[in-house]
């Protein structure tokens, strides 16, 4: 029996205080998700089980129970409100899929703080413009990734400290560089949790959006009841299960859904910190006996791609529910994990911004394969009409993706930035910035965004960042940015460049460029390809017009060109 029983039935009646009282939690508690993940779990009895099985390269692996996930996050916050961290204070997680990364997160929101994860592959560019948004005071890092954080520490006057986590002592630290050892500190049994309430600010991921900087997008610690419920629900999380989520909690998915979700629910998780291929991860759901694993299309297709014969020669049988997240989940991938596994891949739909799972698949109802599914329960969801943000009946009918305001996990604003939080609500409803239809069952079919972001392989990369950046390599004079299809990532970056006198296009300069790009933002935003012009299509104030470079990458009409010259 699945933990939601009848969809039907859990949407009659639904209210979220149904999640707050298994929580234990009533209105003007205090409320730690810290807490919550680590000591509630113990004091449910569950102290000695496994929370993290964690595998590195090498096959280095390390395991801890609730108990030492709850001392080890106290051993950390305890060393942060030494330095001087106080609560609210935004501390920066900038760490590879390590143990720290998972812990000191949890000890960032024990004592109040503001976590920041950052996805460690980012290059000093954008690792700055996130870390000087929020006047981050201490980044928690490592060794590897240090120089980036030098490059960039004299423009950073309010980063008060960067704390290594695996200092070996053989190059000396500099001036704000502090070693901390987890494993050489001594454990803190107890410590004050800091008494946050439902509205205090846990989390601030940073999304990307077609113009301007990243958002910060800030979330509350009462984002828990949403995390909890649709963790039990959809994941279908069960005391004796084995999950894997293969988000890196550089985004939200490995958040809300690879630490929030499952540790509120003492379920055991594993993480695997080494880069993708097919055996790797056949390999390691045989020998953890995953049951639950939540992924992403991208990697389904890389699996597909890599074929059934390699499915047959590991024994994957003891997966029971499967989920994906992040981009449009095609209907072949679905049909095809049904097919190898013996499972489809459920697909969801939500955002950074949302917090939680907002369209899903659930475990017993019946799959439209290629559709996101249906809303949670307590979600209002609708297709809105894009002039009069007036809710579209007609089944089948395109329109763009709105959410009434007031679940849990919804961010609470964009990080200094309330005026663009405030434009991403019309006539009541919150503007997702995608679009899609619904059909006469009430199925959710995406049909695409709103906007010029790319998301390539389940990440979100902004055209404008990327433009920024060209313009700072010395050969490049202008540079538009858009989406190119790619069998396996569904988009991938490609940019078109003029070049300033001087320089001679060649394939070269090309990997020059594109090495710059992956060093200064981050390997997913470097153009996979960069085609060099002459001129650039803009309007007559001089904006350059992307959509028509889009609609030539994806073989789309251009429509009427008459307009080129006009502004938009
Ligand atoms: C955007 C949000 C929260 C998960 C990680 C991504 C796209 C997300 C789906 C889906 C089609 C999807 C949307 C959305 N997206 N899930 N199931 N089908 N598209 O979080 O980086 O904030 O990206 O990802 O375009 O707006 P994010």
């Amino acid at each position: 029996m699945s933990n939601i029983g009848s969809y039907e039935d859990r949407n009659k009646d639904f209210d979220w205080s149904l999640a707050e009282k298994e929580l234990g939690y009533k209105d003007g508690d205090t409320i730690n998700i810290g807490w919550y993940c680590s000591d509630r779990i113990c004091e449910m009895g569950k102290a000695d089980k496994t929370a993290l099985i964690w595998e590195g390269l090498g096959g280095k692996e390390k395991s801890y129970t609730f108990n030492e996930i709850r001392l080890a996050s106290n051993t950390i916050g305890a060393f942060l409100r030494e330095l001087g961290i106080k609560a609210e204070d935004r501390v920066c997680l900038f760490m590879d899929k390590i143990p720290e990364l998972y812990i000191g997160f949890l000890g960032v929101l024990k004592i109040g703080a503001i976590a920041q994860p950052l996805f460690s592959a980012f290059g000093d560019e954008s690792l700055f413009v996130r870390l000087d948004n929020a006047k981050t005071s201490a980044i928690v890092t490592q060794r590897k990734h240090v120089a980036k954080v030098r490059k960039i520490i004299d423009k950073m006057p309010y980063l008060k400290h960067v704390i290594v986590v695996d200092d070996d002592g053989r190059k000396p630290l500099r001036e704000r560089e502090i070693a901390f050892s987890l494993e050489n500190a001594v454990p803190v049994e107890s410590i004050e949790i800091h008494p946050t309430k439902a509205e205090s600010a846990s989390v601030l991921h940073y999304t990307s959006g077609t113009t301007g900087q990243p958002k910060g997008v800030q979330h509350v610690h009462y984002s828990l009841i949403s995390q909890y419920l649709t963790t039990k629900w959809v994941l279908d999380l069960q005391d004796d299960d084995i999950y894997w989520c293969t988000a890196d909690p550089g985004w939200v998915t490995g958040t809300s859904y690879g630490i929030i979700g499952p540790w509120s629910l003492g379920v055991t998780q594993c993480v695997k910190d080494v880069g993708f291929s097919a055996v790797g991860w056949y390999e390691f759901i045989q020998k953890r006996k995953v049951t639950v694993w939540y992924s992403a299309p991208t990697a389904i297709r890389s699996l597909m791609k890599a074929g059934d014969e390699v499915v047959k020669k590991h024994d994957l049988s003891s997966l029971r529910h499967l989920a994906s997240v992040g981009e449009p989940l095609n209907s072949e991938a679905v049909i095809w994990s049904e097919k190898v596994y013996g499972l489809p891949f459920l697909d969801t739909y939500w955002q950074t911004e949302t917090g939680s799972m907002m369209l899903t698949n659930f475990p017993g109802m019946k799959v439209k394969p290629g559709s996101m599914g249906k809303p949670f329960p307590g979600i209002t969801a609708a297709v809105l009409d894009a002039e009069t943000f007036e809710q579209i009946n007609e089944p089948g009918k395109v329109g763009l993706i709105g959410f009434k305001p007031g679940w849990p996990a919804m961010m609470r604003t964009y990080w200094n930035n309330e005026e663009t939080y405030k434009g991403k609500f019309k006539n009541g409803w919150y503007l997702s910035g995608d679009r899609s239809s619904i059909d006469n069952e009430g199925y959710f079919w995406f049909t695409g965004r709103d906007d010029d972001v790319i998301n390539t392989g389940g990440h979100l990369v902004s055209p404008f960042e990327v433009e920024s950046a060209l313009l700072e390599h010395e050969a490049v004079a202008e540079s538009a940015v858009v989406a190119k299809p790619d069998e396996v990532n569904m988009e991938v970056v490609k940019a078109f460049v003029t070049l300033k006198p001087g320089f001679e296009a060649s394939v070269d300069l090309e990997l020059k460029i594109m090495n710059f790009i992956r060093k200064k933002l981050s390997p997913l935003a470097m153009p996979q390809e960069i085609e060099y012009v002459k001129s650039l299509p803009k309007t007559r104030s001089g904006k350059i017009m992307r959509r028509l470079l889009h609609a030539k990458e994806w073989g789309e009409e251009i429509g009427d060109t008459s307009t080129l010259e006009d502004d938009e």
